[in-house]
């Protein structure tokens, strides 16, 4: 039979794997291909460990794989056979010359249009995934356009929205889909293509369209706002260890304000992960290169106060523990930058991690899924370094545990068992705030939560 639709995605990662297999699952009479050029991963998406951990994805992918869902590294042919492109390449920030360390390397989403354009056959729609800097739509139009009188290609600007841990129920209960087009008739007979695919399982009040730069802008604005919700409540939980003053009652009380809300206002470490980061620098870029230093000095904020919260949380271990912490055996609960996702792109541990190790403790992390990233992100720096699944056996013979993810399986541990396997007096330092603090404080821990009084027996 041959398929109502083709779809091609380019980067089988943690946007374009499971994005396109629930596409795949909505749309049994469409084919969907997702190529990679590496070939590790995409054997991975093949097989029965599937290279990214998130709660429902493997049946889903089980369920479509080789039916109507295919891995391939064949980039090349996959662009001669299908007409509707998405791309979920990696965008980085940039580690060189220019807006190094500000502005996103866009060397893979050019060299992936100018392979569209070498290969291409027919007429494409092709579709950015991946969030880019405003205005790159118009750029990969100039590289798609040049030189070719032959072929049209539409691009067209979808973000994504997932959240890694909930990226399955995000992608079939999204609060909104954004696509952004062109206002030409071209423009608007693309977009209401795509529109036509995501109708197939969301409400159609909840695809908004618009223009191009507006989708693009948004997807870095909601990141931004997102991000920022946490500075916020971070930057006060330190306002609350000052004053005794507890952020669990502040947060809630705010956030019952029904025009705040009370979602992304939990107390941690830190904010991490591939996009809240990488997208504020990259707005803050965007800002000075318009000239506007004041707005981008607003946004720049935000990562200040992240950086000085996870920085701020090493200092309280090092006050706590008598101002030393050399020889110190500490136990890390959690790697992973946030519950439910192997992933540890900008995980606050990570930071943590080099900033204890430089005061001389030795570590011990545990972590259900993060443990093969943290071995690559600690590489050739973990000589003091040991990786334990099993959170008691990771915690024997510490003399401190810091929760660093929020993971369930913390809130349910026999933390007598863990007290009395420690070295006292024992420390306990919770990044997440998912521990029940009073109960440790008698089990016999010397209890330090974020932005509350810290539970001490000396
Ligand atoms: C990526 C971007 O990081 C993010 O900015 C964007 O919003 C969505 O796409 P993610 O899926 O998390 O997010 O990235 P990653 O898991 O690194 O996947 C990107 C994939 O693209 C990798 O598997 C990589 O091998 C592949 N890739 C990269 C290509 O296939 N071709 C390239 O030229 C470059
Ligand atoms: C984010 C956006 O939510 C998503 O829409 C976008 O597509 C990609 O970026 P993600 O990074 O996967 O998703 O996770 P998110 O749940 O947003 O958490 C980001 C970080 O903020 C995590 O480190 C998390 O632990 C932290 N966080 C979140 C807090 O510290 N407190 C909160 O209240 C919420």
């Amino acid at each position: 039979m041959t398929p109502e639709k083709k779809i091609l995605c380019i980067g089988a990662g943690y946007v374009g794997g499971p994005t396109m297999a629930l596409i795949a699952h909505k749309c049994p009479d469409y084919q969907v291909t997702v190529v990679d050029i590496n070939p590790e991963r995409i054997a991975q998406w093949n097989s029965d460990t599937l290279p990214i951990y998130e709660p429902g994805l493997d049946s889903i992918v089980k369920s479509v794989r080789d039916r109507n869902l295919f891995f391939s590294t064949e980039i090349e042919k996959g662009i001669r056979e299908n007409d509707l492109i998405f791309v979920s390449v990696n965008t980085p920030t940039k580690t060189f010359g220019v807006g190094s360390g500000m502005a996103a390397d866009l060397q893979y989403w050019e060299k992936t249009a100018r392979q569209i354009l070498e290969h291409s056959e027919g007429p494409k729609i092709i579709i950015e995934k991946s969030t880019l800097p405003v205005k790159t739509a118009q750029a990969m139009e100039r590289i798609l356009t040049a030189n070719n009188n032959r072929m049209r290609f539409d691009v067209l600007s979808n973000p994504e929205f997932l959240a890694e841990g909930t990226a399955v129920k995000d992608l079939e209960n999204p609060d909104r889909v954004l696509i952004g087009a062109h206002r030409t008739p071209e423009g608007k007979k693309a977009q209401d293509m795509l529109v036509g695919i995501y109708a197939r399982w969301v409400p159609r009040e909840r695809i908004l369209t618009c223009d191009i730069w507006s989708s693009e802008l948004s997807k870095l604005v909601s990141n931004a706002f997102l991000a920022q919700r946490v500075s916020s409540i971070n930057a006060i939980s330190a306002l609350c260890e000052k004053t005794d003053a507890d952020i669990t009652q502040v947060a809630r009380a705010v956030g019952m304000d029904g025009r705040i809300g009370n979602r992304f206002l939990n107390a941690s470490v830190g904010f991490g992960g591939s996009c809240f980061q990488k997208d504020i620098l990259n707005l803050v870029y965007l800002c000075r290169h318009y000239g506007l230093y004041e707005v981008a000095d607003y946004w720049e904020g935000v990562i200040r106060i992240n950086d000085h919260q996870k920085n701020r949380f090493v200092f309280n271990m090092l006050n706590a523990m008598f101002n030393t912490l050399a020889n110190k055996k500490i136990c890390m609960f959690g790697f992973a930058f946030k519950a439910d996702t192997g992933d540890t792109r900008e995980s606050p541990a990570i930071f943590i991690s080099k900033r204890l190790l430089e005061e001389k403790a030795e570590l011990v992390i545990s972590d259900p899924k993060a443990l093969p990233n943290a071995r690559i992100d600690l590489r050739g720096i973990d000589q003091n370094v040991r990786y334990v699944e099993d959170p008691y056996e990771a915690a024997a013979g510490t003399h401190a545990i810091a929760v660093l993810t929020e993971w369930g399986l913390y809130r349910t541990l026999d933390y007598q068992k863990i007290f009395d396997a420690m070295v006292q007096p024992a420390f306990i330092f919770d990044g997440r705030n998912v521990l029940d603090h009073k109960a440790l404080f008698e089990i016999g821990f010397n209890v330090y939560p974020i932005g509350k009084p810290p539970l001490i027996h000396f």
